[in-house]
């Protein structure tokens, strides 16, 4: 149960159109609720997607370099989001920045989709396994670039079995933890053979036999230096990066370039995959795996880690 039980049942106005709206809400995103949960839900729907609809007109207006969407977290308020999907228990280093002085030598544009390095973006669910995603898909594109196959990792088999590792399952986690599980596991079963669930309390299913990939090593990358990253990006591949996810647009990116002054470049509580980065009129850009997020270059990028 969420706390706003009373300002919503307060200023919920029902109209014939949202009804509808609701139900439809409620249909395509397989959502169940009774009595004041119904309520709630609702209302914290609709004052979504008055955010939505007010960010779009800036966005329409230039203002905005990105704009947002409905989707199935249009139910959650922000605290709720952030609790649930942002996952990453890192270690509060107070970041140093380093700008972007792009070495003349490398790309102006990289995209390792297009070289066959990235899986299809994967659903994390209500569970904070984001650092787990992070993981598979790092390993994935090394293992990609050492056999030519790409072969899609379990995000599971990581949730499941590397707690003694340091990772908390759905409450957060690391990848460098995640790094050093697989390499004293001596691999990590495929997506296939150890199928994802957002569940925090499912046993450990580990099968040798199952195996897709296994790991010799890893780098960091300097924390906050952008440099760092590109070099990173153009000579190793995909690389797990940490972001700040929790300002309010993240849950509803649709599309564009997403840029929130707001940012912190040290409360990083996201982990995603830095697949490449380009330039898009006058803003650079991280291209970022999930959600297929396009970060500007100015939103921060610490906590790094690169796998050899
Ligand atoms: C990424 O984005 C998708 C679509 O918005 C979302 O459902 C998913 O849980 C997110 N996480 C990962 C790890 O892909
Ligand atoms: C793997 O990386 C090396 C060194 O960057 C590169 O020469 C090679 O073409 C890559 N292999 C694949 C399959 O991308
Ligand atoms: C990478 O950085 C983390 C956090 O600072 C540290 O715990 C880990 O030992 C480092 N790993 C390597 C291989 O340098």
């Amino acid at each position: 149960m969420i706390k706003l039980a009373v300002c919503a049942l307060a200023l919920t106005v029902a109209s014939a159109n949202t009804d509808t709206s609701w139900l439809i809400f409620k249909a395509k995103y397989n959502k169940a609720y009774s009595g004041d949960e119904d309520i709630i839900r609702r209302f914290v729907w609709q004052s979504n997607l008055k955010k939505i609809e007010e960010h779009n007109e800036l966005y329409a207006r230039g203002i905005k370099s990105y704009y947002l969407g409905e989707n199935k977290y249009a139910d959650m308020t922000t605290d709720e989001f952030n609790r649930i999907m942002n996952g990453l228990n890192v270690h509060k280093e107070p970041g140093k920045y380093v700008s972007g002085q792009y070495k003349a030598y490398l790309p102006d544009s990289v995209d390792w989709r297009e070289k066959g390095y990235v899986t299809p973006v994967k659903d994390q669910g209500a569970c904070g396994s984001c650092w787990a995603f992070s993981t598979t898909g790092s390993l994935e594109g090394q293992h990609f670039n050492s056999t030519g196959k790409l072969v899609s990792l379990s995000e599971s088999n990581l949730v499941d079995c590397s707690r003694k590792w340091g990772n908390k399952g759905c409450g957060g986690g690391l990848m460098v933890y995640s790094y050093q599980y697989v390499m004293d596991n001596k691999g990590i079963d495929t997506e296939k053979s150890y199928p994802y669930r957002s569940a925090p309390h499912d046993p450990c299913k580990f099968k040798r036999a199952d195996v897709g990939a296994t790991q010799q090593g890893y780098k960091n990358v300097t924390s906050g230096s952008e440099d760092a990253l590109q070099k990173a990006v153009v000579e190793v591949g995909p690389i797990s990066a940490a972001i700040d996810a929790s300002e309010g647009g993240f849950a509803f990116y649709s599309g564009g370039v997403y840029d929130e002054p707001m940012c912190s470049s040290t409360n990083l509580d996201h982990a995603v995959l830095v697949v490449g980065y380009g330039n898009l009129g006058a803003k650079d850009y991280w291209l970022v795996k999930n959600r297929s997020v396009c970060l500007f270059f100015f939103f921060f990028v610490s906590f790094i880690s690169v796998v050899c």
